[in-house]
């Protein structure tokens, strides 16, 4: 099988010098089909550490190679959701190769037309590095779960916000303060908005729900809020409750028939299985109607361990046994909610910075109330030290909430920023303490 590779970058290198150092082992896994690496081409052609590439063509237009009639299958690992990654992937469908990607973007925008436009051709678009790295769970959806109902997938899909949470929690400083130090070594990019803001993470719920419940894949239809907003003080109240803050991606169908997807950071009991998923690891917890409750956990991005699940892609392909995947755009088995926090209700955390006078609880209780929201607990702390997050004369609420509707929490929370004794909008997290 010759294989075509776009992109030599982080998993781009480690998949070739798997594809030219593993020869021998690769082809035995591929049942004696030899995968050649044929053609690649990247921005420049500069040299990539511990990879010889001088016996491989450099071809410097990529869709040179997704048209080439002497390769058989293209890899895509250039990345974004439209340019150049988008147009090697239709051309090289379009000319009848199938093609194996790990870019979460272009599934999560494109994949429904991709995937239908895959088996018009009678070809396999695969994607098994496209959600959390090396776990297999598209695999595990598409093939081990194959007769199951899904009722829920919840997942820890973003390394970055992870490891962020999970340094905070340890101790190691304020957002910023361990944003800058994850920069540094190499666990955060330059500019961490797709991760920190949640849209990483929405890409692959995206996916991930499409397969679980057999719809179209939705990217508009989750809802997403990251962790900018989080402190270190508020880990630390959460601890306190008992509680981990995790960003989760949950999709979930409800009562109603109905799947919403959503990502935000939430407050996890202490002894869920997902709150002891640290750092840049990832993990997936599956609920079915015949298998029960599956977890799958492992790294969840790098080089060598998203080059695996591409690998194994390409070697499914090479023996025949990857079956094309659907995400059912024609006759869907579920239909996403639109407004998927519309009728969720929930326990809340709530922190709330006010200046430190008579009467500021009774004022935010009666907006509670007049939203019929109640107060289970309650927590008034000294200022805190870090004044620049907690400028001087205020100080931290925190308020824990009974269940509620969103859209009463929603009302509340933008009346309660509108009172003159609040510093800034309140932090609103939800306790997700149904997920077992
Ligand atoms: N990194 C991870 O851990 C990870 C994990 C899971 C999934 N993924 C996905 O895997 C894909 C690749 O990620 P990555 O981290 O390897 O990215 P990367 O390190 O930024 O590499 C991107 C590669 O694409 C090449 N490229 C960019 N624009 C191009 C163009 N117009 N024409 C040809 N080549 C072009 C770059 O060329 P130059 O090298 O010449 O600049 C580079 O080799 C993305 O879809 C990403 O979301 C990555």
């Amino acid at each position: 099988m010759r294989v075509g590779l776009i992109g030599l970058g982080t998993v781009g290198a480690a998949l070739a010098r798997q594809l030219v150092g593993n020869t021998t082992f690769l082809q035995q896994r591929a049942g004696g089909n030899l995968l050649t690496l044929a053609a690649v081409s990247a921005r420049s052609q500069k040299p990539r550490p511990g990879l010889d590439l001088t016996s491989v063509p450099f071809v410097a237009d990529p869709l040179a190679i997704a048209r080439d009639p002497q390769i058989d299958l293209v890899v895509e690992l250039v990345g974004g959701h439209d340019g150049i990654a988008k147009q090697v992937v239709e051309a090289a469908l379009h000319a009848g190769k199938s093609v194996v990607t790990a870019n979460k973007a272009l599934l999560a925008y494109h994949g429904s037309e991709l995937l239908a436009l895959a088996s018009k051709q009678g070809k396999i678009l695969a994607f098994e590095a496209a959600v959390a790295g090396a776990i297999p769970v598209i695999k595990v959806l598409h093939e081990g779960l194959a007769a199951n109902q899904l009722h829920r997938v919840v997942g820890i899909l973003n390394g970055t916000c992870n490891y962020l949470l999970t340094q905070m929690q340890a101790g190691a400083g304020s957002f910023d303060h361990v944003l800058a130090a994850a920069q540094q070594a190499g666990y955060a990019e330059s500019d961490p908005s797709t991760d920190i803001d949640g849209h990483d993470s929405a890409h692959k719920l995206a996916i991930l729900s499409a397969l679980a419940f057999g719809h179209p894949i939705t990217l508009s239809a989750v809802a997403i809020s990251g962790i900018r907003a989080v402190t270190a003080q508020d880990i630390t109240y959460a601890a306190e409750l008992g509680y981990h803050i995790k960003l989760l991606a949950i999709a979930e169908r409800g009562d109603d028939g109905l799947v919403r997807q959503r990502v935000q950071p939430c407050l996890l009991p202490r002894q869920h299985p997902l709150a002891g998923v640290d750092n840049v690891t990832n993990a997936v917890q599956l609920k079915a109607n015949l298998a029960g409750q599956i977890l799958l956990e492992g790294p969840g991005a790098g080089g060598d361990a998203t080059a695996s699940a591409v690998l194994a892609d390409l070697v499914d392909i090479a023996v025949g046994r990857c079956q094309p995947i659907s995400v059912a755009s024609t006759h869907p088995s579920a239909v996403v909610a639109d407004n998927p926090l519309e009728k969720l209700v929930g326990r809340c955390y709530w922190r709330l910075q006010v200046v430190d006078q008579p009467g500021v609880l009774a004022a935010v209780a009666g907006v509670l109330a007049r939203h019929q929201i109640s107060i289970e607990s309650l927590l008034q702390r000294a200022g805190h030290p870090d004044t620049q997050t907690f400028p001087n004369g205020n100080v931290p609420v925190v308020l824990i909430t009974h269940r509620a509707l969103e859209p009463a929490l929603v009302a509340a929370a933008d009346e309660l920023a509108k009172l003159p004794q609040l510093h800034q909008p309140p932090l609103r997290l939800r306790i997700e303490d149904g997920l077992a």
